[in-house]
């Protein structure tokens, strides 16, 4: 029996052993998780990624050189056979699945020594994120890290038989594409062959998925590498991890949706247990009005309430004028907040709102039943008991006021100041997993810096067809058929129905501003390809990282990715990006802007 450690073969994963092994010689690997040194009788927890298992070194017992045990030590890899038996009474920890179990070792094999780890690798210890991101090969091996990966792939696979029970296939797409405008900004890759040509990295497969419904591939997705070189964020990375999906013979949003829908109440039941129920719809302008979002966290109420027709009659200047101008005045009722705010925190909260973009924040206390604020005199009684009437307001309220001439400001502000006040007084509910649609996406938004209407999801979504004779007019007017899977505040997903007629397609590229030529160096092979027999078309991407975010409770998105990137887009294990050879620049024809810089990430 013991002949058998030679070969490494094992019985199971230390976390699988179970009360039916009892009695039987088994071979378990891992590492030392600790050791508790009794002389001559040593327990050693080992640890492998399904859990830990303890193992009772005996002297007398062990048929080996005894030498090795006394000289184990933490995270040192080995590989023991013995007898699983159960544990004394007074031993047994009924907290761990194998805490009625352990292995009387016969026999150990040292197969790897460790240095002392640069942290410990227990739950209770939390490293800083430089050292647990520099050493992430380790920080994995800690089991909050390491379930979070487990769940990872469980979700992954659950995807991969939903998509294949359903007819689609996974067809993977270049990484090394063409870099095309709208969105956020590519990462480059120099071309060798090529002098001054450049690939671009994708920032999502979108247009190779669409060519591959020209190709007849009917139903496709894949789980997608994704680069988008902007600033992160705690739901975003640099490099990231996309489900994405299209279908053929689709013209209607939801149908996309329906199908989607199906995906995410299995993997919310598969994984967690959870019932997502069905997902309510909400118009963008609607989540934008009633949230100040187009990803409204529905877990708590306070709703915007808007009171531009009473402002507009009101006396206060910067008020009116906002409303006069195009823009409106909103409010938020913090119901029963008024003893929770001193005035100081008042005041930081109008430092708050400022800081979103909004000229400013007023307020109306209800510190009895009747308003107090120096905002009364400049409305009648009327409009107060109408803004009262509207917002439910009532002793021990606050009601904070936003105006602005720019719509989009006092809805950001408010939308903000809505989470903030949330957080702050744990209005949360983080038991909840509120998912829903948000849907009639418009299809351009107005970009201030480019002084141009830009596409808000992307260009190849299809306008309503009630809205395509707006294309070229008033681009304001246009509604797209798009939709956003939005869960906790979070986007999760978001897809669209294509445009599929080349001569739409043509259009659309023209509403965004972009002439003939421009089309043509930029699109030309996608617009030709749509010539040979386009389908009707839709689909849907969402990002798998920020999913298993939400699912395993994290709100770090760092958390679910392996090897994840830091604050600066830099990845600490490898110390990338990283200084190359002079004549690997000369390859790629480029040449440095010098400047000596040994900077370490
Ligand atoms: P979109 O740009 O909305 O759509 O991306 C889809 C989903 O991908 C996730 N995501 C990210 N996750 C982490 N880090 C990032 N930097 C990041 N950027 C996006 C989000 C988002 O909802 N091609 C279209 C989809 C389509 O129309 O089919 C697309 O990429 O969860």
């Amino acid at each position: 029996m013991l002949d058998i450690l030679d070969g490494l073969e094992r019985t199971k994963f230390c976390g699988e052993f179970t009360t039916d092994d009892l009695d039987s010689e088994v071979v378990a690997h891992g590492w030392v998780a600790n050791r508790r040194d009794f002389g001559d009788l040593v327990f050693v927890d080992l640890r492998d990624r399904t859990g830990k298992l303890q193992v009772v070194f005996d002297r007398s017992k062990f048929l080996d050189d005894y030498d090795k045990v006394d000289k184990l030590r933490n995270e040192f890899v080995i590989s023991v056979c013995g007898k699983l038996v159960k544990r004394e009474e007074d031993t047994i920890d009924p907290k761990s699945k194998t805490g009625y179990i352990e292995i009387r070792a016969v026999k150990m094999k040292v197969l790897a020594k460790s240095l002392p780890i640069p942290f410990q690798i227990n739950e209770d210890d939390s490293p800083s994120d430089s050292v647990r991101l520099k050493y992430r090969y380790l920080d994995i091996r800690r089991d909050v890290v390491m379930q979070k990966l487990l769940l990872r792939n469980e979700i992954c696979k659950i995807v991969r038989d939903f998509f294949d029970n359903n007819s689609f296939i996974e067809v993977e797409t270049p990484i090394l594409g063409k870099s095309t405008p709208e969105g956020a900004r590519d990462y480059l890759v120099p071309s060798r062959v090529f002098p001054n040509k450049f690939f671009a990295l994708p920032q999502s497969p979108q247009l190779y998925k669409q060519l591959l419904m020209i190709s007849g591939i009917d139903r496709y997705y894949q789980i997608a590498k994704c680069f988008r070189d902007e600033d992160l964020r705690a739901d975003r990375q640099p490099e990231f991890t996309q489900v994405d999906m299209e279908m053929s013979f689709v013209d209607k949003e939801e149908q996309v949706m329906q199908i989607t829908e199906k995906l995410f109440v299995k993997i919310f039941k598969d994984t967690i247990g959870y019932d997502l129920g069905t997902l309510p719809r909400i118009t963008y302008d609607e989540a934008m009005s009633k949230y100040g979002s187009d990803k409204p966290d529905t877990r708590f109420g306070l709703e915007l309430v808007d009171i531009s027709d009473l402002a507009k009659d009101c006396t206060l200047v910067p008020f009116k004028n906002a409303v006069l101008q195009g823009g409106s005045v909103r409010v938020i009722n913090g119901k029963g907040m008024f003893e929770k705010l001193s005035r100081t925190e008042l005041e930081k909260l109008v430092t708050f709102v400022k800081g979103t973009g909004a000229p400013g924040m007023s307020y109306i206390t209800f510190e009895e039943d009747t308003p107090k604020s120096p905002l009364l005199k400049f409305f009648t009684k009327e409009q107060i008991d109408e803004i009262i009437k509207r917002t439910n307001a009532t002793k021990g309220d606050v009601i904070f006021f936003v105006a602005d001439a720019k719509n989009k400001i006092v809805l950001t502000a408010l939308g903000k100041l809505r989470l903030h006040l949330a957080e702050k007084f744990d209005l949360i509910d983080k038991s909840k997993f509120n998912a829903l649609w948000v849907v009639d996406f418009p299809e351009f938004e107005y970009s201030d810096e480019e002084e141009r209407f830009v596409a808000l999801h992307h260009p190849f979504t299809a306008p309503k067809d009630d809205c395509i004779k707006y294309l070229l007019t008033s681009p304001e007017k246009v509604y797209a058929k798009a939709y956003d899977i939005v869960i906790n505040g979070y986007e999760v997903g978001g897809g669209s129905i294509r445009i599929h007629d080349p001569e739409l397609q043509a259009k659309m590229f023209e509403a965004l501003g972009m002439d003939d030529k421009k089309i043509n160096e930029l699109f030309g092979f996608f617009i030709e390809a749509f010539k040979y027999g386009a389908p009707p078309h839709g689909g849907l991407a969402f990002g798998l990282d920020r999913l298993v975010m939400l699912l395993s409770g994290s709100s770090d998105i760092k958390s679910v990715i392996a090897f994840p990137k830091i604050q600066t887009s830099a990845d600490l294990v490898m110390e990338a990006p990283d200084f190359v050879t002079d004549k690997q620049i000369e390859e790629i024809h480029i040449s440095l802007i010098k400047n000596n810089s040994e900077d370490k990430i």
